[in-house]
């Protein structure tokens, strides 16, 4: 049996993201998991981060790093599980951009390894994303892999991530696994959020805003029309796509809880609208599995569940991967492979010429 921790911290920076997972076999399983919350200035300093200088970067690297360090030792600590049991520690880091399809392409996740090397003693296999864009890869999504590894021997099935970012992969039994980002998941809806409520509210807690407001189906199904949403994959969303400027473009003129009643429902129509352009004529689908922070918001959930019916719409905590907990489960995955040399990737996701062992290792003891 192999144990291995996994930490994420996705580009919503609402916190860092643990999970301790178990490998035996093929099988996995969550041992436990946690989210611990980024403080209001921490989390305001990484959305800033875009546009710091290299100074500021400098020291939220360091800053991140041992935020993680001291998560992972609460957490194990808490647990009694002796860091010296784990075969590997995954930190995916603070994602502060990624430009897959920029002049230069780049992704940039911050939060120094070296930390956690030195407070568990323990292998730390973090920045993943990089190798895939240098074997010409956009860098994203990394959750195929772990989706084919846990759901590829059954019948076909649709794992929808609603972190920051959708993505979505489709695998199953016979079929060659593949994903994508479908586009916006949370980050719209928390930054009209943030907007109305002066920067007090950092996402819509239960969609209570959304239930107050109305949806204007017109406008959402307007802004199907652009090109990302159209492009056939493989592809993985700008970190800036969609961001203040976009919705002050589009949502200005809308009552506040108007905008996130509508960006909600945006958001599960970017979903299904995915499915039915890409993954529908490939196969014969059977369920859709829904993880991430969207996953608690039930007006979402409703969205995606009346634009999909007849199709089942689950969560993955229906199929014992708590829904905080799957990326961080897919990142201590791969963290678990990349020490024993092993592949971790799904190429066909993100474009690269072929499957690679992603991340960089720090060495343990
Ligand atoms: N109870 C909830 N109700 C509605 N939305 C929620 C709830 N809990 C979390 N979220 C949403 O999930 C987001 C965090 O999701 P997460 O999967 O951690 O994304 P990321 O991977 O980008 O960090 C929050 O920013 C918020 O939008
Ligand atoms: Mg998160």
């Amino acid at each position: 049996m192999t144990l291995a921790l996994g930490l994420m911290s996705g580009t919503s920076a609402d916190g860092v993201s643990l999970a301790l997972i178990e490998l035996q076999g093929r099988s996995l399983r969550v041992r436990a998991h946690d989210t611990l919350p980024y403080s209001g200035g921490l989390r305001r300093r990484i959305l800033a981060a875009p546009g710091m200088k290299a100074a500021g970067l400098c020291e939220l690297n360091f800053e991140l790093g041992r935020v993680f360090s001291a998560a992972a030792v609460r957490f194990l600590r808490r647990r009694g599980v002796k860091a010296s049991s784990l075969a590997a520690v995954g930190s995916h880091g603070q994602t502060i951009l990624h430009l897959p399809r920029a002049r230069v392409p780049s992704t940039l996740q911050l939060g120094e390894p070296s930390f956690l090397a030195e407070a568990l003693g323990v292998p730390v296999v973090s920045d993943f994303r990089p190798r895939d864009m240098a074997a010409g890869g956009e860098g994203a999504p990394l959750v195929p892999f772990f989706d084919d590894y846990v759901f590829g021997g059954g019948a076909p099935v649709v794992l929808q991530n609603i972190g920051g970012i959708g993505n979505a992969s489709l695998v199953g039994r016979g079929l060659e696994a593949f994903g994508f980002d479908t586009g916006p998941g949370n980050c719209l809806m928390d930054l009209a959020v943030r907007r109305m409520s002066g920067g007090r509210l950092a996402f819509d807690r239960d969609g209570r805003i959304a239930r107050r407001g109305r949806v204007r189906e017109d406008l959402a199904r307007s802004l199907l029309r652009q090109p990302f949403f159209r492009r056939p994959p493989p592809k993985s969303l700008e970190r800036t796509e969609f961001g203040e400027a976009y919705l002050a473009k589009h949502f200005r003129k809308l009552a506040d809880a108007d905008a996130v009643a509508t960006l909600t429902f945006f958001t599960a129509l970017t979903i299904a609208d995915a499915y039915r352009r890409f993954l529908f004529p490939r196969a014969e689908v059977r369920e859709a599995v829904v993880s991430g922070g969207g996953a608690l918001n039930p007006v979402l959930m409703g969205h995606l569940r009346r634009l999909l019916a007849p199709l089942p719409v689950r969560t993955s905590a229906e199929h014992g991967l708590p829904v905080m907990a799957k990326e961080s489960a897919m990142i201590a995955l791969l963290a678990a492979l990349a020490v024993q040399g092993r592949t971790n990737h799904c190429f066909r996701a993100t474009g690269a010429r072929g499957p690679r062992v992603l991340g960089k290792i720090t060495p343990g003891r």
